[in-house]
């Protein structure tokens, strides 16, 4: 009865959104963040406050707490962060649920984490949790994820969702995944694996400063600032990468993890266009 499911999270953050912001309402997010938020709260009418994570991204409680005003409906907390890849004390969540507004969790990277704050959904009415099947079960395009909400939210999300959101191949695709559950997990700990052994080779290319993740991706900064020339020579070199220039993620790059063979693929190719870009 708490959980409603979607056409991917984004739809349910679009539902969620529809449901409690109106035209001139406020958005509260703390960039930098998945960029989703922006969209929805804009297509309500709202209006998206900003506030900026500190130099290590990590969520600043207090200017959350500055930030809230008589319009404000929502807060939005990507937990793993993306693009960054930070997670929250779980203590920091609870200050800003302490606020009593509706507060949205994003857990699309939970699985990588494993730290969630779904168990207190049942004793908070103010607390909505996403997730989805796109990045641990890989079933991105099938576009499948699902929401733990306070039942009477539940209800409103209910009346106001497509009967028929969810592809019935989608549902197959879960229904599927979840009998192979341990080989899916088993992945997301080679993932996790393969994650650490990239962030300490990136950390020896001394051009590069990889930040420390959570989710199945290393964000770095580019500090000879260089980032969209790098960006387009591993492009040209079939390697796709992020890139990122925007408040605090200036000459930034997101890398997802791969497989072994593509973390060693990559760093050749990263220490080769060091020299050529580093002269
Ligand atoms: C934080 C976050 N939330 C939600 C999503 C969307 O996931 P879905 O494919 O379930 O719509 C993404 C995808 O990039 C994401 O990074």
């Amino acid at each position: 009865e708490h959980i409603v499911a979607g056409s991917g999270s984004d739809e349910l953050i679009d539902l969620v959104l529809r449901l409690f912001v109106g035209s001139g309402d406020e958005v509260i997010s703390c960039i930098p963040t998945f960029a989703m938020i922006r969209f929805a709260t804009e297509m309500c009418g709202g209006a998206l406050v900003e506030v900026l994570r500190d130099e290590n991204f990590a969520v600043n409680v207090d200017a959350v707490k500055t930030a809230i005003g008589k319009k404000t409906k929502i807060i939005y907390l990507a937990n793993p962060n993306n693009p960054t890849g930070t997670i929250m004390p779980r203590q920091d969540i609870l200050e800003i649920l302490d606020t009593g507004l509706p507060v949205l969790v994003d857990e699309a990277y939970y699985e990588f984490s494993r730290e969630t704050v779904a168990p207190l959904v049942s004793r908070y009415k103010n607390l909505m949790v996403l997730r989805t099947f796109s990045k641990w079960a890989g079933l991105a395009g099938l576009r499948i994820g699902y929401g733990i909400f306070p039942l009477k939210i539940a209800d409103y999300l209910l009346r106001i969702k497509h009967p028929y959101n969810v592809n019935v191949v989608a549902l197959v695709a879960v229904q599927e995944s979840l009998k192979d559950i341990d080989y899916l997990l088993s992945r997301v700990k080679a993932i996790n694996a393969e994650r650490e052994r990239l962030f300490g080779e990136l950390k020896k290319l001394k051009w590069l400063k990889p930040f420390p993740s959570q989710a199945n991706f290393i964000l770095c900064s580019v500090l000879n600032g260089k980032a969209s020339q790098l960006q387009q020579r591993l492009q040209d070199k079939g390697i796709l990468v992020r890139y990122f220039n925007q408040p605090l993620l200036q000459d930034s790059i997101r890398i997802s993890v791969g497989k072994s063979r593509d973390t060693d693929i990559l760093i050749k190719t990263l220490q080769e266009l060091g020299e050529e870009i580093n002269g």
